[in-house]
This record gives C-alpha cells, sequence and structure tokens, in this order.
C-alpha cells in the first residue's frame, strides 16, 4: 500500500499532510526517514512511526500523560486549560479523553484514550483497579488514620471502599492507594483525618508505575504490553 494512503487509512493524516509530514522528515518506515509519500510499504509488517509514535491498524489511541498542574481533566472548558490540549497532532483530532478524573492541582498519571470501552471498564469501581497517590499534608495525620483508611471511611454518608494509607514516619505525607474515584476523596479522606493536603501526585495506574522518563506535561504512547496489562487489569 502506498505510504500516504495508508496514512488516511488509519485516519491520522489526509494525503496532502502525508506528503508534508514525510518532507519534514516526521515519518519512519522500519528505523528509516523517509521523504517521500508515495512510496509504497507492507502494513502488516513494515513499523511505521509519526513523530516517533508506532502507528498500526489500532482502532484506538492510548497515551500517558504526565499531568501538570493547572490543567482540568476535560476535553472542552471556558476557563483552564483541558489536558487534551497537551496532545501533539494529529492526536488532538482523534477523540482522546482523560480516563478518569485528577484535579486541576494534582499531578502526575494520567490515561488519555479514546478506547471508550476499555476506559469504562478500567474506571468501573467492580474492576477494583488500584490508583496510587503520593501526598503531603499541613500537619500530622491522627493517629487512628491507617485504620480508618482499611475499614472504608465514611465521607458524610458515603461509603468509601477500604483503602490503603501508608504514612511517612512524621504523618505529614505518604502513599494512598484506592480502588475508586469519588470527588475530592483523597483531600476529603485526609481532612477528616486532621490534615489538609498540599500537593498530590498519582504515582500508578492499575499497577502501572508513572515513568520517571516523562517530565510534568509530557506524553507517551502505551507499550503494547501496557495496554495489554490494563485490559487484564479491566477483565
Ligand atoms: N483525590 C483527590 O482529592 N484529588 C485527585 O485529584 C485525585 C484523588
Amino acid at each position: 500500500m502506498r505510504l500516504d494512503k495508508f496514512f488516511t487509512a488509519v485516519g491520522l493524516l489526509s494525503r496532502k499532510e502525508a506528503a508534508g509530514a514525510t518532507r519534514a522528515g516526521r515519518i519512519t518506515v522500519n528505523g528509516e526517514t523517509v521523504r517521500r509519500a508515495d512510496g509504497h510499504i507492507d502494513e502488516q509488517s513494515d513499523l511505521i512511526t509519526l513523530d516517533g509514535v508506532p502507528v498500526g491498524y489500532s482502532e484506538f489511541d492510548y497515551f500517558w500523560l504526565n499531568k501538570p498542574s493547572g490543567y482540568v481533566s476535560a476535553t472542552e472548558d471556558g476557563r483552564f486549560p483541558c489536558v487534551t490540549e497537551l496532545l501533539p497532532p494529529p492526536y488532538d483530532k482523534r477523540g482522546l479523553f482523560p480516563c478518569g478524573r485528577l484535579d486541576r492541582d494534582t499531578v502526575g498519571l494520567m490515561l488519555l484514550t479514546n478506547d471508550g470501552e476499555l476506559s469504562h471498564r478500567l474506571l468501573s469501581p467492580r474492576h477494583h483497579v488500584e490508583k496510587e497517590y503520593r501526598f503531603i499534608c499541613d500537619a500530622p495525620l491522627a493517629l487512628d488514620a491507617e485504620a480508618r483508611f482499611a475499614e472504608g471511611m465514611m465521607l458524610g454518608s458515603e461509603p468509601c471502599k477500604p483503602a490503603v494509607l501508608l504514612c511517612d514516619p512524621d504523618r505529614t505525607g505518604g502513599v494512598i492507594t484506592l480502588t475508586e474515584g469519588k470527588y475530592h476523596q483523597i483531600k476529603r479522606m485526609v481532612e477528616a483525618c486532621g490534615a489538609t493536603v498540599i500537593s498530590l501526585e498519582r504515582i500508578s495506574f492499575a499497577g502501572i508505575a508513572l515513568d520517571p522518563s516523562l517530565a510534568r506535561g509530557e506524553l507517551r504512547p502505551l507499550t503494547d504490553e501496557e495496554i495489554e496489562r490494563l485490559r487484564h487489569a479491566a477483565d
């Protein structure tokens, strides 16, 4: 198949855009930068990349974002920038959305995808997908905080599922593991134990840790193995 036709078939670039992208050196085939869009490729066996991101016949796209502070977990917002604005073209036009929400001032690991079914299953409390957060708070947490997290505390009239709290020795920070995602859940749980969260970072999602090579605001595509792990976690 012609390279430009391949890019239109996967819905990433028009033929004209594919020609521009090859001229700009943005496309590689089996590791070699190609300069012509009318060359032929084998879409089954050749490894094609656009801006370093492998392109396959997959219906969906999956990116890890190291979310910076100041961005809202949405695709549109009248007031603040949205996490999807950090996607590079052409992925900014492929209907990706954040899988779950992090508060505007929360940073760290976030999945952006257009696979609605997988996203829905990952977020469903039925699947108990673990999310780990590193927090710092303004005062030592109450001594019974671990037990209250483990029992499943009440937030107002809302019962929370059991969660794990591992406090730092001075109790003004630590790591919390949740299997659900209620509104401001960690901030409210910490508040219930006598302190206010002053910084919050998601450090893992479904057992996959935030990639230390990903700077705040950066994205990278998931590996095939990571997509498989997410599917497995949401089974
Ligand atoms: N809990 C919170 O309070 N905020 C987040 O962003 C995520 C979990």
